[in-house]
């Protein structure tokens, strides 16, 4: 099963190659008409990156991680830059991810006044003026203006009801006005294009922001003039699309195991980029892998199966953890499978199952490469040598990228084979930590309705 299973799940340089040109024919498709592939390419409405003249105080909202997370962010302008940064952060309870829009958005609301008690009277706001927020709301929303837009659907085992279809600005503002809290969004952003703006601030190379986590996407630079779809567009400037890459589907190498976890998933058929190569689904494509072992060649003796035959017990965090064993008995993957998943193992079952991680692992991190690969090809593609011909940026965030070594290797080889080494050597990817938060803040003081613009 194990050499099947690496077969299958075979990654080399051909297929990367045909999955970076699909990713890049596919951005082409949906740039061209609104559904005209897979990836939305939607438009962020975001015109301006930030430029470091930013002032004043601003909160950021970021819902759509692990974590739900309020921020207020003090930014001085070019000579202070970003004075001070306090931020407070939850997990988001499991039911709200099934309950009702009201319930969440309350949620979502009450955490934001709680946060917004504590700001003492250090800073004073211009009468008539609001507290403004910048809202990073990571799912795919359809932009209708930089402050607000319309849930297209959830995504990352959400399924809450009524939001769907509704601007999640005028749900936030709902839920703001039942607790009598009187703050205005000035900008409604997803956690990459947040990520993007907040690199960018300290570095202008920045053109591609990914994030690797409980899900997956990218948002990247684009030229105005290569987005047919948008009609009476200026002919000039750039803006930043982003891609919704979770949703690409083309020339996987996907297996039995796949097939079965996206049938059984609550949107089947959907996001099978994100359930191939993202930290929430990595856990659990391992699990029924090894529930196949277990069951057809009793790879944990005759232990019990109850616990490994619940569907997300074993989770993306489990699997790095167990990468991490270097001891000779693999003591520490054998406590981790007893614990987690309810099975007793010999070393050489333990072996295996670092050997169906490490597959796993290292088909999504050459993926994830491919698909930056085929974004940064599109770009150069329209644009001779300004991406491989001079230093690019590619800002990545998530828990999967930020804590998982072995994938991050995986992906930056794939980079580098796709690439050759005299045009990657242009291309950093580079980690930038939790920066949606900041880019959120000042992409609302980008977009103020009290503060002067200036740039
Ligand atoms: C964070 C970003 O660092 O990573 C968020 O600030 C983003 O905006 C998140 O959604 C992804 O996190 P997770 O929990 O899915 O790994
Ligand atoms: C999902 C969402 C997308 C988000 C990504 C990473 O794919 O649809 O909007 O950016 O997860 O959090």
């Amino acid at each position: 099963l194990v050499t099947e299973l690496r077969k299958d799940c075979t990654t080399p340089l051909p297929l990367l190659r045909h999955v970076a040109d699909a990713m890049a024919a596919d951005m082409r498709a949906g740039l061209a008409v609104e559904g005209g592939s897979d990836l939305k390419m939607i438009l962020s409405y975001v015109d301006s990156l930030p430029t470091g003249n930013e002032k004043g105080l601003f909160y950021a909202l970021d819902l759509g991680g692990t974590n739900f997370r309020v921020l207020r962010v003090q930014l001085g302008g070019k000579e202070e830059r970003v004075i001070a940064t306090e931020f407070d952060q939850v997990p988001i309870p499991k039911d709200l991810m099934f309950g009702t829009s009201e319930e969440l958005f309350d949620f979502i609301a009450s955490g934001l006044a709680q946060f917004a008690q504590n700001e003492g009277n250090k800073f004073h706001l211009p009468t008539g003026t609001k507290r403004e927020i910048g809202f990073t709301f990571s799912f795919p929303v359809k932009q209708t203006a930089v402050d607000s837009g319309i849930l297209i659907k959830w995504t990352k085992g959400f399924s809450v009801s009524g939001t769907a279809g509704r601007d999640v600005v005028a749900c936030l503002n709902e839920a703001m006005e039942r607790l009598g809290l009187d703050m205005r969004v000035s900008a409604l952003v997803n956690d990459t294009v947040g990520t993007l703006a907040g690199a960018r601030y300290w570095d202008d190379d920045v053109m591609v922001a990914v994030i690797l986590g409980t899900g997956t996407n990218a948002c990247y630079v684009e030229r105005v003039d290569a987005i047919p779809k948008l009609q009476d567009h200026a002919s000039s400037g750039s803006t930043i699309i982003n891609t919704e890459w979770g949703a690409f589907s083309k020339g996987l190498p996907l297996t039995e195991f796949d097939r079965d976890m996206d049938a059984a998933s609550i949107n089947p058929g959907e996001q099978i980029f994100e359930k191939t190569i993202s930290g929430m689904y990595l856990g659990e494509i391992v699990r029924r892998v090894l529930l196949k072992m277990a069951e057809a060649d009793a790879l944990f003796g005759d232990s019990i199966l109850e616990k490994l035959s619940t569907p997300f017990v074993l989770g993306t965090p489990d699997l790095c953890a167990m990468q991490q064993d270097t001891s000779d008995d693999l003591q520490d993957v054998g406590s981790i499978l007893y614990n987690v998943a309810g099975v007793e193992s010999n070393p050489s079952a333990r072996k295996i199952v670092v050997e169906v991680c490490d597959t796993i692992v290292k088909r999504g991190g050459r993926l994830a490469g491919a698909g930056i690969v085929g974004i940064l090809q599109k770009m150069e593609e329209d644009s001779k040598g300004v991406i491989f011909g001079k230093r690019t940026v590619v800002a990545m965030d998530g828990g999967l990228y930020e804590n998982y070594p072995q994938y991050r290797t995986y992906l930056s080889e794939a980079v580098t084979e796709l690439l050759g080494d005299d045009s990657a050597k242009n291309v950093v990817i580079e980690h930038s930590k939790d920066g949606s938060g900041i880019g959120a803040a000042l992409l609302a003081a980008a977009n103020s309705k009290y503060h002067s613009h200036d740039s």
